[in-house]
């Protein structure tokens, strides 16, 4: 996530690529938790030895997500929003990670954001998991059941099917014994 969002430099930027589309999220996204709802509050990102990429779970604020969306208002900019799908999970091994996702922070979260009318275009579920994936990845089956209980709570938060955004599914490697 952006570091100085007052940067003078930044709105104009995002401005000049005339709705360009951003996409939050990368390698900590399935560490992030929302400080919103049964998780609020929550701390920020620490550095741990055993955590993905080094770091454990994160915290984003809602203050932070306002100014993020008062900033993309401002500049037209079309956000995908990277989801975390590894909450609720365990690391296995190395890499693997198996057990249900818990969808009440995401809930939480898209609620929240729809409350205020952020216009996110799109959804996107964990962070390049599939296949074998960069830091973490997750069997293939669990991640398409967790993928339907994602689409239904958007159906159900998201009340009018046309005012639905995308879900972006697995935003990964594509690798083809995962898919099959
Ligand atoms: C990060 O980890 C290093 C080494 O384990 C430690 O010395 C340092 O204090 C940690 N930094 C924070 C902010 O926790
Ligand atoms: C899911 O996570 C929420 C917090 O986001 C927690 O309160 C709840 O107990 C968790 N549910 C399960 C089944 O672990």
């Amino acid at each position: 996530f952006v570091q100085d969002l007052d940067h003078p430099f930044l709105a104009q930027a995002i401005q000049e690529f005339h709705n360009l589309r951003i996409r939050l999220g990368g390698s900590l996204q399935d560490r992030v938790v929302y400080d919103v709802g049964t998780n609020s509050p929550c701390s920020p990102f620490t550095n741990v030895s055993n955590g993905l990429f080094g770091f454990s779970a994160g915290c984003l604020s809602m203050d932070r997500w306002d100014k993020l969306n008062d900033l993309f208002q401002k500049t037209g900019a079309i956000i995908t929003f990277g989801l975390n799908a590894l909450h609720g999970r365990y690391n296995v091994q190395r890499s693997f990670w198996a057990g249900k996702w818990n969808s009440t922070n995401t809930y939480d979260f898209v609620e929240y954001t729809i409350s205020k009318g952020y216009p996110v275009d799109s959804w996107e579920f964990g962070n390049e998991l599939s296949g074998h994936g960069t830091g973490a990845r997750v069997d293939a089956k669990l991640y398409g059941k967790d993928v339907i209980e994602l689409k239904s709570i958007l159906r159900q938060l998201y009340r009018t099917p046309l005012s639905q955004p995308l879900l972006l599914a697995p935003g990964g490697f594509f690798d083809q014994q995962w898919y099959t």
